[in-house]
């Protein structure tokens, strides 16, 4: 039994408390032995001077001696009718040492005289007064040696102490087998529960059934049982979840080809001799087209995890250019949007330039689409710098402000689209791809005025190299 398990614990705990209670009941135990000794030795006494006195004299001498002898004394002193009467004697071996009057000491008296009787190891002779039994008379005088009574003590209290032994040993046992069967049978079963259920957690049979009767065990395992099955649960959830995904990239992959195929031909419908057909084709391109981005942007998504960034050192103003150029084209058909970029043309900037392509593809259509929405004419402005510790690139819009809805579910997947054909998707990839350098998006204003995000990228490549967390929450 090892001390840092509970019955180990338990056992020497029971040890302690059994001495330290032995020790406090010791003494008084000890002071009422010699107490008892001494009135038992003042009682044969009387015993023995009545038994003389009832005696013929000629007898006397021999009588006295075997009287005294087997009362354990050396003389007897009777007071009777105030008359003192040494009633027995022999010679006494010392001068008496002690005098003590049993009818007067107290509880704190009596166990200050035990403790003197048995650390005195010398045999002494002391004078005990007490008072006589059946009122004999007045007073009732005996001298002793003390020796039979120490050694009395001392065998008394070695008994005393062996039975608290055996008797703290016998409690520890019993405790311990109280706490293995209370305690330590039901926590190890909440332990292998625990095991069993790490092992394999969807397995509904793993999870615990609360059956212990201490009610904070019972509520152990009752928090456990809470536990695991909300895991359960949600593991199942989470499976359906993924293979539901993986259904919708399947679909998601097949429908953009599809609609890739369809787009071709709806582009020919431009051309058709019907001005109906022609009238309708440019909305059926558009509408497939968006179909075609939701599929796409779906499936980037549907990649769990990013690859991680492959870095690389590249102009910056050079890349912003490449985007602002393909987003001017796409906002051809409206063409009220301006697009002003502040970049030191010298800056260079190391990341994976496919990647921030995409985040600031996604940021600057946002702001495009924001000032497109609101019909009026507006400024895309893109900036950026570097510091110590990283590059900064700033995308303000002249546009309305993020609504609500598109705030409250910020860089949330599929929550925060407020536009018609959103996917609420372009935000979380951003944010995902800038996270995956180490970096972050933030939305830094949005107002009436329009909106500002910055992107940060730390030049401390370690940090980028972290694993990457999922792009699914
Ligand atoms: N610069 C912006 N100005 C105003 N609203 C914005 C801006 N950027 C994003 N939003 C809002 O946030 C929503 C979410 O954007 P995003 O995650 O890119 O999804 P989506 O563009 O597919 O709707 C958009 O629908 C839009 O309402
Ligand atoms: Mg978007």
């Amino acid at each position: 039994m090892r001390l840092n398990t509970i019955s180990g614990r338990f056992a020497a705990l029971t040890i302690i408390f059994v001495v330290l209670a032995e020790i406090c009941i010791l003494l008084p135990s000890l002071a009422s032995y010699r107490l008892d000794y001494l009135e038992s030795r003042l009682e044969r006494a009387q015993i023995a001077s009545l038994a003389l006195l009832a005696t013929d004299e000629s007898l006397a001498s021999d009588l006295e001696s075997e009287l005294l002898q087997n009362a354990g004394v050396f003389n007897v002193v009777l007071r009777r009718n105030d008359i003192r009467q040494l009633v027995l004697s022999s010679p006494i071996p010392g001068p008496v040492s002690a005098t003590y009057d049993l009818r007067e000491e107290g509880v704190f008296q009596t166990m200050d005289d035990a403790l003197r009787t048995l650390f005195d190891n010398r045999d002494e002779v002391i004078r005990v007064i007490g008072s006589p039994v059946n009122q004999a008379g007045q007073l009732i005088e005996i001298t002793m040696n003390t020796a039979p009574l120490r050694q009395g003590m001392i065998d008394y209290g070695l008994r005393l102490l062996l039975l608290s032994a055996a008797f703290s040993v016998m409690t520890a046992l019993l405790l311990n087998l109280v706490v293995q069967r209370l305690v330590l049978v039901p926590i190890r079963r909440v332990i292998s529960h625990m095991v069993a259920y790490a092992n394999a957690p969807e397995d509904p049979r793993h999870i615990i059934a609360p059956n212990a009767r201490i009610a904070e065990l019972n509520a152990a395992e009752s928090a456990l049982e809470t536990m695991q099955k909300t895991v359960t649960s949600s593991l199942k959830q989470k499976e359906r979840m993924a293979q539901l995904g993986q259904a919708v990239a399947k679909i998601s992959h097949d429908l953009r080809n599809i609609l890739t195929t369809t787009q071709i031909f709806a582009d020919r419908l431009e051309d058709s001799a019907d001005p109906k057909v022609r009238r309708a084709a440019p909305k059926l391109v558009n509408s497939i087209s968006r179909a075609v981005t939701l599929c796409e942007t779906t499936l980037a998504f549907g990649k769990a995890e990013e690859p991680p960034p492959t870095l690389s050192r590249f102009n910056l103003a050079q890349l912003a250019a490449d985007v602002v150029e393909a987003e001017t084209l796409a906002g051809e058909a409206v063409g009220k949007v301006d697009f002003v970029t502040d970049i030191p043309p010298s800056l260079t900037i190391r990341a994976d330039r496919d990647q921030l392509y995409r985040v600031l593809t996604n940021l600057i259509r946002n702001a495009r689409q924001a000032i497109e929405g609101t019909g009026e004419p507006g400024t895309v402005e893109l900036a950026a710098g570097e510091n110590d510790n990283e590059w900064w690139i700033r995308i303000g819009d002249t546009g309305p402000g993020l609504p609500e809805k598109a705030r409250e579910h910020l860089f949330k997947p599929f929550s925060g689209s407020a536009r018609k054909g959103g996917t609420g998707l372009g935000l979380t990839i951003a944010a995902d791809l800038v996270r995956g350098h180490g970096g972050a998006v933030d939305l830094i204003r949005s107002d009436a005025e329009g909106s500002e995000f910055m992107i940060h990228i730390p030049r401390d490549v370690s940090i980028a190299l972290q694993p990457q967390p999922a792009a699914a929450q």
